[in-house]
């Protein structure tokens, strides 16, 4: 069985994260959460991973985090809203196993543009976290917002790409409207990844 490490903050609700936990509860995804790893002690992920039982631990300094993850043996390193910085010896014992959600179309080459449905660039939204990645969208006029699954690599918000997502933009949304729409796509998505990489 695929052992996955789930990697939380209080950024987010957890809901990447319960949206792995009901795909292995309902036998889709083949694999199984051996740690849930907060950055901080009030992630209501932490919560989340208390009712299915599955083990937790707070880790408040990035050197803690390489003895944290060798001590369950994951396979994979899933990001879902982390924010302390990953460090270089955890990026390269597990190089192309880290993988993260981040809310804007990350393209394939540094250089890359990701097109909308309609064909209008898509923001990339490098460097943004969360609200403030969802607000740029709607500062921006953009027609549409997206999230991409991707493997962490050295450059920030860029590594190889496993999935993206998009959600039209209404013309009454708020950050929030927006936000909880594209949340429900990148559940789906994130699932899917692992379902691909998981389920062989
Ligand atoms: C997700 O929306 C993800 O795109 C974002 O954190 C949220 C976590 O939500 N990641 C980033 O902003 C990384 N740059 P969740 O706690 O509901 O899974």
């Amino acid at each position: 069985m695929i052992r996955l490490a789930i990697l939380i903050s209080n950024s987010g609700t957890g809901t990447n994260l319960q949206a792995i936990i009901d795909a292995i509860e309902n036998k889709t995804l083949k694999a199984r959460i051996v740690t849930v790893i907060s950055d901080k002690k009030d992630a209501y992920g932490l919560t989340r991973a208390g009712t299915h039982h599955i083990p937790t631990a707070i880790c408040l300094a990035k050197e803690q985090l390489l003895p944290l993850l060798q001590a369950h043996k994951p396979d994979y390193v899933c990001l879902t809203g982390w924010k302390l910085i990953i460090p270089n010896d955890v990026l390269t014992i597990y190089s192309q196993r880290i993988l993260n959600i981040h809310p804007g179309l990350i393209p394939d080459t540094i250089q890359g543009i990701v097109k909308n449905p309609d064909g209008t660039e898509a923001l990339w939204n490098k460097g943004k976290f969360t609200d403030t990645a969802i607000q740029n969208f709607l500062t921006a006029k953009a027609t549409y917002a997206g999230s991409t699954v991707h493997f962490l690599s050295n450059e920030f918000d860029f590594g190889p790409v496993l999935g993206r997502c998009f959600e039209k933009i209404q013309p009454n949304d708020t950050a929030e409207t927006l936000y909880a729409r594209l949340k429900k796509k990148e559940n789906h998505m994130y699932v899917q990844t692992l379902k691909k990489l998981c389920n062989t």
